[in-house]
């Protein structure tokens, strides 16, 4: 089955939709079997403060976390349920146009039709690099992954900064970017009064359940996302995980396990390569895009063996011989390619 991009519905369509219980899950990016044991213990003994509202002290200390580990102050920290709740507020920014550059996560365009906000996708063409692409002029809002799911492109911070215009927003969706060593093309450190950058802790530390991320931006635009918020936006959980992971022990131990994200990607990337794949490169996230004739058999095919990949046909601009492959340990690898070497 072909999904038509212009299916409103297919933007809703990640990962997680594809990866049952019992499948060898390559369909989600997430890292691991869940969180690490030292901030499984940081939240168990959370648990004894569910009993009281989530406090002022404890949002502030985890914004001061964040602020610390970008360089930036504490008024140009939001945090959120996760960066989903980044592109939920952007609505209140009352955009005339939106421009969504593709392929790229699906969830910001969701949103912003959710809203009724004008949007134009700007479709970029392989090998899906920034430079040339045609974002209109009467765009106010631009919305741009770095590095980019599904295409694992990471774009040079000039280019992503070429994008920023008199009375535009940008927002640089950094999901990702924690899973690069150096962190190389980052805009988080960087104050401007006219980029948002959404940064996601549920990839690198396996917490997709607790919901926690945080934007980035001049304290004005953070005023006009949060307007209409509830009171306790997040629970006294999500605080603990994000001032934790944003702790420089957690940061350098992000930055071990993105040097081993790199080496296992590579050795993915020749492997499938070897079985007849075309792996789109140069690839830097914790990711790979793949394309196969017959892709969508070749996903079935998979599945029937266990093993869930994720379909590039509700990305726009890909269709449905694009697949998304999660980077993995060799151990799972070997299993993804035993079955490859059988189906093709
Ligand atoms: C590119 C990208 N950005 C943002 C998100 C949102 O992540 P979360 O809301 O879990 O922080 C995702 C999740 O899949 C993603 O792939």
């Amino acid at each position: 089955m072909t999904i038509e991009t212009d299916d409103v519905d297919a933007l809703r369509h990640h990962g997680d939709a594809e990866a049952a219980p019992g499948l060898l899950d390559f369909a989600v990016n997430v890292q691991g079997d869940g969180p690490p044991e030292w901030l499984r213990r940081r939240l168990a003994a959370g648990l004894a403060t569910l009993g009281s509202y989530p406090s002022e002290a404890a949002h502030l200390r985890a914004r001061e976390a964040v602020a610390a580990r970008h360089g930036r102050t504490v008024d140009e920290v939001l945090l959120l349920a996760g960066g989903a709740e980044g592109f939920a507020m952007l609505p209140k920014l009352e955009p005339t146009l939106a421009a969504l550059i593709h392929p790229s996560f699906t969830e910001p365009e969701w949103m912003l039709r959710q809203a009724r906000v004008p949007i134009t996708r700007v479709v970029l063409e392989p090998p899906y690099q920034l430079s040339g692409a045609a974002v209109p002029e009467s765009a106010d809002l631009v919305v741009v992954g770095n590095p980019t799911n599904p295409t694992s492109v990471l774009h040079p911070a000039s280019e992503i900064l070429a994008l920023r215009r008199p009375g535009r927003i940008l927002v640089v969706d950094e999901a990702f970017s924690d899973a690069i060593p150096g962190e190389p093309e980052s805009v988080a450190g960087k104050s401007m009064p006219d980029v948002v950058v959404l940064r996601s802790l549920t990839k690198t530390w396996a917490l997709a359940g607790l919901r926690c991320g945080y934007a980035l931006a001049s304290p004005d635009v953070l005023r006009r996302l949060q307007v209409g918020r509830a009171h306790w936006p997040l629970g006294s959980l999500q605080l603990e995980a994000i001032e934790a992971c944003c702790e420089p022990a957690a940061v350098a131990a992000a930055q071990e396990r993105a040097a081993r994200i790199e080496e296992q990607r590579s050795e993915m990337a020749a492997r499938l390569t070897a079985t007849g794949m075309n792996v789109h490169g140069p690839a830097t996230a914790p990711f790979l895009l793949v394309e196969v004739p017959d892709g969508d058999a070749v996903r079935s095919r998979l599945r029937a063996r266990g093993i869930a990949v994720r379909r590039g046909d509700t990305f726009p601009g890909l269709g449905s011989d694009h697949l998304r492959v999660a980077v993995r340990g060799r151990t799972e690898t070997d299993v993804l390619i035993s079955a490859l070497e059988e189906i093709l």
